[in-house]
């Protein structure tokens, strides 16, 4: 039940403030792929309608997969990084009709990386895989100051480790969607709220007066 302080704050503060989004109404994890593909390269803002619009005329893996490529494209038109569409397409063609149901056969999808796969099943199917995206390397390095860069490999391994520690195994989507958001709203890049922050009594950087510096990159 409990999990710790970390963990409880955030799943917490997401049920106070969580954002109102259409993926979120479903578990459906054609549905959660298609909005992550998406929120790769483009912001929710930006996303939403795109959203809407795409799963409107492909509602589901078997009419995206029968679908002529230059109508997908056409859906596309204006998001940018386009093979983003035609990974889509190809790796719904390779489904069968059927998603796949486990982590490492999600993972080899076309376009699809530990941080898109690890959102697909613990959203879609509540399994505990840690999303690991810019917004949590901000929140687990300023919480927990740690400067190690998050574009080393040993950063990468270190934040990682510490995402699947902190991760609620109960309730893996909640913490996950917890978590991006609380560092899409709560800590910001350049300012975050932390004279109205439910973690500011244990977080490091506030402590150390890091919270600007956090998290390091070593490539400017
Ligand atoms: N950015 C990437 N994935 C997201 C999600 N599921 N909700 C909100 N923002 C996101």
């Amino acid at each position: 039940q409990y999990a710790n302080m970390f963990t409880e704050t955030i799943i917490e503060w997401y049920k106070e403030n969580k954002r109102d989004l259409p993926w979120r109404d479903s578990s459906d994890p054609y549905l959660i792929w298609i909005s992550e593909i998406i929120l790769q390269q483009t912001r929710v803002a930006q996303g939403y309608d795109y959203f809407l619009r795409f799963i409107g005329r492909f509602p589901d893996v078997s009419t995206l997969a029968d679908a002529e490529e230059d109508e997908v494209m056409k859906y596309w038109q204006g998001l940018g990084y386009y093979s983003r569409a035609r990974n889509l397409h190809a790796a719904a063609k390779s489904m069968n009709g059927v998603f796949p149901k486990t982590y490492p056969e999600v993972l080899a999808l076309k376009g699809v990386g530990e941080y898109t796969a690890a959102a697909i099943c613990s959203f879609a199917y509540n399994m505990p895989y840690a999303v690991v995206d810019g917004n949590v390397y901000r929140v687990l390095s300023r919480y927990f100051g740690i400067e190690t860069p998050i574009d080393s490999t040993a950063g990468k391994k270190l934040f990682t480790e510490l995402a699947n520690e902190m991760l609620d195994k109960k309730q893996p989507a909640l913490y996950n969607q917890g978590i991006m958001d609380f560092g899409a709203i709560q800590c910001t890049p350049q300012s975050p709220d932390c004279l109205f922050c439910p973690l500011s009594a244990g977080c490091s950087a506030l402590l150390k007066g890091l919270v600007t510096v956090l998290p390091v990159k070593q490539h400017k």
